[in-house]
């Protein structure tokens, strides 16, 4: 594997410096951050006090190459000193080679529409559904969306709408709507919720933010057949799950089901923003001139970024190597022995401990304290989502570092002390105070 480009010095400022001055500037939706990042190599980040920590976060699932991988470095160093940015009035080669490349990842015909995020990238899918629904001219037409509860789609007024977080959308209602919600994995409660009113079904091919949570096998298969039975869309919202984060390029199509809409983001860009919203067959038609658009959407240095990453897990092979991986991974997770952990699951590099209490954020902290970053996704459910070239000496590493926090946080909670080491390193989970950690 490429080796990562050479870092700069640490900053010399203080981590509870940087607090302050995030209280100070910042809106209060996600919490003040206990540590502030100043560069990253590799599966490697260093903290502005210079503290090292092996990334087994990656930006929530997103630096798919690792920090200052240096194909992203030179496409993007290429790409802004000779275009920086079009707007969509003119064409751009790196826009157009991506969305080539995509198509032939899908293998289907398609076209894309790229975005910055992926709430926006479901946001141009709720618009196909609307397109979808009224196909026949009428003016009402199909306009329910059926959803899951638990999932995660987004932020967006729309994206939020399909949500299936009460918490996060009844403070924004009114939303759009009509929108039905089902239980996660459930094929029976799908073919009740599925009918001639429904635009478009969403799924995620596993829960990504509720906890990293898979389905029975045969889900989507089941949703793929109901979809074409009442003749809805079936949106797969592979934005946290997609380009290689489950050791295949996407996880639905891995299973064989071919969605109708396929939704992107995070790891596309291996940290810089973009979205994409792939309509397949027919849903690739349902825009006319004028739809929808993006000022940055689909901005070539994001493009050329997303190239390369796309280029480096077909060239290194990382598909199969987050599967081997993700395969030790388990392995060195189900070894943990504490009545803190009640299990694990995920699939490739996307994995998550369950526990068996609320131990989740003081576990985060006590991880943070050993040097390793993980994420406390539920109060009870901690995620780990390493960059897809993180080696097996790194994973051993990782896993010894994630068993001595358990075992420091299970010592305190023995001795009731679980909520005081929490408050004591300013645990939280990633996204606030709220409970919930979703982005
Ligand atoms: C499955 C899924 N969809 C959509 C989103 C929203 O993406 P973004 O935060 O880029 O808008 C996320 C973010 O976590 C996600 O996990």
């Amino acid at each position: 594997m490429t080796s990562p480009t050479s870092i700069s010095n640490p900053t010399s400022t203080s981590n509870s410096a940087m607090r302050d001055r995030w209280d100070a500037v910042m809106m209060p939706n996600y919490g003040t951050p206990p540590i502030a990042l100043d560069h990253g190599r590799g599966v490697r980040v260093w903290d502005v006090e210079g503290n090292e920590y092996l990334d087994f976060v990656a930006g929530i699932a997103v630096s798919a190459l690792g920090h200052a991988h240096p194909a992203i470095v030179d496409a993007v160093r290429e790409q802004v000193g000779k275009l920086a940015h079009t707007s969509n009035l003119t064409a751009h080669e790196p826009g157009l080679a991506l969305a080539k490349r995509l198509i032939e990842l899908i293998g289907a015909p398609g076209r894309v529409f790229f975005a910055n995020s992926g709430a926006e990238a479901n946001e141009c899918a709720l618009k196909l559904a609307r397109r979808h629904g009224r196909a026949g001219g009428e003016a009402d037409g199909r306009t329910e969306i059926v959803a899951a509860h638990g999932s995660f789609h987004g932020r967006t007024l729309g994206a939020l709408a399909i949500t299936g977080s009460p918490a996060k959308r009844e403070p924004f209602a009114p939303l759009p709507g009509p929108v039905a919600f089902v239980d996660y994995g459930d094929a029976d409660a799908l073919r009740g919720a599925v009918t001639e009113r429904t635009a478009a079904l969403f799924l995620e091919p596993a829960l990504g933010e509720g906890g990293v949570v898979p389905p029975p096998p045969g889900y989507l298969a089941a949703a793929r057949r109901v979809c074409d039975d009442a003749g809805a869309l079936l949106v797969i919202d592979e934005v946290q799950s997609g380009i290689g984060r489950t050791g295949h390029w996407f996880a639905s199509l891995a299973e064989g089901v071919r969605p109708d809409v396929l939704t992107l983001a995070k790891g596309l860009g291996g940290g810089l923003p973009i979205g994409a919203c792939v309509g397949l067959g027919a849903a690739a038609e349902l825009f006319r001139p004028g739809d929808h658009g993006s000022t940055f959407g689909g901005n070539p240095v994001s493009c050329a970024a997303a190239l390369a990453v796309l280029d480096t897990i077909a060239r290194e092979d990382l598909l199969g190597h987050a599967r081997r991986a993700g395969e030790r991974m388990a392995r060195r997770l189900a070894g943990i022995d504490s009545t803190l952990v009640s299990g694990q699951r995920g699939a490739g590099l996307w994995r998550a401990v369950a526990l068996s209490g609320q131990h989740a954020a003081a576990i985060e902290a006590a991880a943070r304290q050993r040097g390793l970053l993980v994420n406390a996704v539920r109060p009870d459910v901690l995620r780990l989502a390493p960059p897809l070239l993180v080696t097996e000496a790194e994973i051993d590493d990782a896993v010894d570092r994630l068993a001595s926090a358990i075992d420091a946080v299970a010592i305190d909670a023995v001795a009731g002390g679980a909520e005081a080491t929490s408050a004591v390193n300013g645990a939280s989970t990633s996204q606030g105070t709220n409970q919930e950690s979703e982005q």
